[in-house]
């Protein structure tokens, strides 16, 4: 999706701003972000803001932040797992329920806490992701107050991904915003979020997030502002200065880039369905997509035929759909899942357009997979499943 005139026009004005910005950001940018998670229901304050080159950083410096081992869904967005290695503490893959990702199953997630605590080992951290990347799908609201009991049961803080929060595809606008776990639960709750997905700004590296409220019982929250503010002066300095008046416009949220932002909704929910119904239609299983714009097919139903063709496992399946079939897809193995698990990760984006001019028309389409790119890429990918499923 192309990025928003309003947007370039000022980063384009704010060129001459070479002066190293305080490290967890600027007062009027902190005050602009708190607001955007107010009118998403969160009780936030500036000073609990903080700032960072891409959200990615801020997840990063919040693992290494909290003490103990991680808890993440499986499947899950590939950089928790490799990020938490990289930290040198354990990953702990937890199921997501049946129905939707993004979620440790909570029933899974008791055993394993109870488990632990057994061992006389304590997580730190529990990894949300809503909406998720690679499902598509958002976890119910009675999921995430399970976890947050949980949580609160078993002194675990919660890591919350909201980079997809703005994409939920019924969604209005901020009162739509998938809810934060930050609500139930402000005490334990690091959220997370940018401006790389719901206005696909993704290579200029925009991204906040909001701390948990003070807890002066819990050592952790206590001190975690300050813990934030040592690991990113020591690793990102601080968001460029440009980039900071980038976040400010844009979590003042004018009625443009809400505009914007709906145009984008409606393009990722209306291709994403479109791309379940080809896969439904040719008896792959696949959860229906709620939000963002990803979908995680399951090619189990088709496990003899594709066996027959030595595709066994998901690493295999996605090159033969790369291969022999120009379809290029993530394998479900590098989302945690087994690889003996046919499951891939689809991005429905890829489909918008191959030029800028063709992207903008999807944009601004009331029924972008009518177009004829996009009705053809659909086209195409039904046929080449046909000939690989039968
Ligand atoms: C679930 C999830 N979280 C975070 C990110 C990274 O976001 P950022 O560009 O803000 O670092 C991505 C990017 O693909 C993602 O899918």
């Amino acid at each position: 999706v192309p990025a928003h005139p309003a947007l370039a026009e000022q980063l384009a004005s704010a060129t001459d701003r070479t002066a190293y910005p305080p490290v967890l950001g600027e007062e009027q940018a902190r005050v602009a972000c708190a607001g955007y998670f107010r009118r998403r229901g969160m009780a936030a304050e500036p000073d609990r803001v903080v700032l960072a080159p891409g959200s990615k950083a801020l997840l990063y410096a919040s693992l290494l932040a909290v003490p103990g081992d991680v808890v993440v869904p499986v499947p899950s967005w590939v950089s928790y797992a490799a990020q938490v290695e990289l930290t040198g503490k354990r990953v702990i893959g937890v199921p997501v329920p049946a129905d939707t990702g993004g979620i440790p199953d909570p029933n899974a997630l008791e055993d394993v806490l109870v488990r632990e605590a057994k061992r006389g080992r304590k997580p730190g951290l529990v990894v949300l992701t809503r909406p998720d990347n690679p499902t598509g799908t958002i976890a119910p609201e009675s999921d995430i107050r399970a976890i947050c009991e949980l949580a609160e049961a078993h002194d675990l803080h919660i890591l919350s991904d909201e980079i997809y929060g703005d994409l939920v595809h019924t969604g209005q606008g901020a009162t739509d915003y998938a809810v934060s776990p930050s609500v139930f639960l402000p005490r334990r709750t690091i959220v997370t979020t940018g401006l790389s997905k719901r206005l696909a700004l993704g290579g200029w590296r925009i991204g906040f997030g909001l701390l948990p409220e003070p807890d002066p019982g819990d050592a952790t929250t206590r001190s975690l502002a300050s813990d934030l503010t040592g690991i990113a002066s020591e690793i990102w300095s601080a968001l460029p200065g440009p980039m900071q008046d980038v976040v400010t416009l844009a979590a003042d949220e004018p009625p443009e880039l809400r505009a914007h932002i709906a145009d984008a909704r409606r393009l990722h929910g209306s291709v994403s369905h479109a791309m379940w119904r080809v896969f439904r239609d040719t008896g792959i299983e696949c959860r229906e997509p709620q939000g963002g714009f990803y979908l995680y097919p399951d090619f189990e139903p088709h496990r003899e035929r594709l066996a027959a063709a030595s595709v066994t496992t998901s690493t295999r399946l996605a090159e033969v759909l790369l291969e022999s079939h120009g379809i290029g897809v993530l394998p479900g193995e590098a989302f945690g899942d087994k690889d003996s698990r046919l499951t891939v990760r689809v991005a429905t984006s890829l489909l918008y357009g191959k030029d800028r001019e063709q992207r903008q028309a999807a944009l601004d389409s009331a029924d972008p997979v009518r177009l004829p790119w996009i009705e053809a890429a659909l086209h195409r990918v039904r046929d080449e499943l046909a000939g690989l499923c039968g």
